[in-house]
């Protein structure tokens, strides 16, 4: 039998980390280890003599090897924090990200600038992280998130049904389709046509054969949830000419969007008569999240 001890020490002894966003093996190397004994991290840096059973570290071992050879250690792990709490993930979805949180926090400040908001929208809602940090955020808004991926959507309500409350619906269907708007007004019982105060979204927005789509985890991850034609703008394109559908005028319309869209959204936006655009960067600095409200 090895030791908490040894079996960190042979699972970092010559290893670099996988990607250059990962933080350190030994970290992760931690984490996998916690996995396999459901054990707290205070409880491996205060034991490390503590032996390890056969089974625990035959099964540690494998999640180390299939995080050596790439796949994102949030799919192996099966789950990712976001805002706060955590998420279950699987490669049906996209891992949700940090700089994600910028859509929320934008989002809740338009909300505490302006009364009476209650219908909301989250497209491409993936595994829920954004529609559930938003309806946990206050029980007095109505929050439907959507997908036309049905395995990530299975993955969004059960996520939804135990972090959020009955105040959190979903629904599959293209962007603002017009049978997606009729489904919208048949959920909340009312006709979707200027209904909604909010619609966020972090739509895919990378250009098909950008590089970055061949490295870290973006590799295992859903080509759905990543890439849109035309430069990336694609889906942007189509909700903001389909947000008009159900967004009432003074409604707001939040992407999140690559660090080089800034400019092209603000166009999109405005052309489509949006006003009050503006664009909110994220932790890194980079351009990250628009905002605009219908006039
Ligand atoms: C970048 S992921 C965002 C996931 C999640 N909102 C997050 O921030 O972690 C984009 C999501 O859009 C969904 N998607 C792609 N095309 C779509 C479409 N035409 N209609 C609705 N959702 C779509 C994908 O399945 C994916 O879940």
């Amino acid at each position: 039998m090895v030791t908490i001890a040894q079996a960190l020490a042979r699972a970092t002894s010559g290893a670099v980390s996988v990607d250059e966003t990962a933080v350190s093996l030994r970290f992760e190397a931690e984490l996998l280890l916690m996995n396999a004994l459901g054990c707290s991290r205070a409880s491996l840096l205060t034991w490390p003599e503590r032996e390890i059973s056969p089974s625990a570290h035959a099964s540690f071992e494998q999640a180390l090897s299939r995080r050596l050879a790439g796949e994102p250690i949030a799919y192996i792990l099966g789950t990712k924090e976001f805002w706060d709490f955590d998420l279950v993930v699987s490669p049906a979805v996209l891992i949700p990200r940090p700089e994600t949180e910028l859509l929320v926090e934008s989002a809740l400040e338009i909300m505490t600038h302006r009364e009476g908001i209650q219908h909301l929208l989250d497209l491409g809602t993936g595994s829920g992280a954004v529609a559930i940090a938003l309806a946990r955020a206050a029980e007095r808004l109505r929050v439907i998130g959507t997908d036309l991926s049905t395995d990530a959507l299975a993955l969004a309500r059960k996520n939804g049904t135990r972090l959020a409350g009955d105040n959190l619906g979903f629904l599959q269907g293209s962007w603002l389709s017009r049978e997606l708007c009729a489904a919208i007004g048949e959920y909340w019982q009312a006709d979707a046509a200027g209904l909604v105060d909010v619609i966020v979204s972090n739509p895919p927005y990378i250009a098909p054969g950008d590089p970055h789509l061949l490295h870290g985890d973006l590799v295992h991850e859903p080509a759905l949830a990543l890439s849109s034609d035309d430069a990336g703008l694609e889906a942007i394109k189509t909700i903001v000419i389909e947000s008009k559908r159900v967004l009432k005028r003074g409604g707001w319309l939040l992407f999140e969007h690559g660090f080089d869209q800034r400019d092209a959204v603000a166009g999109l936006l405005r052309a489509s008569g949006f006003d009050s655009i503006e664009c909110l960067r994220d932790i890194a600095g980079q351009d990250r999240v628009t905002r605009g409200r219908l006039s």
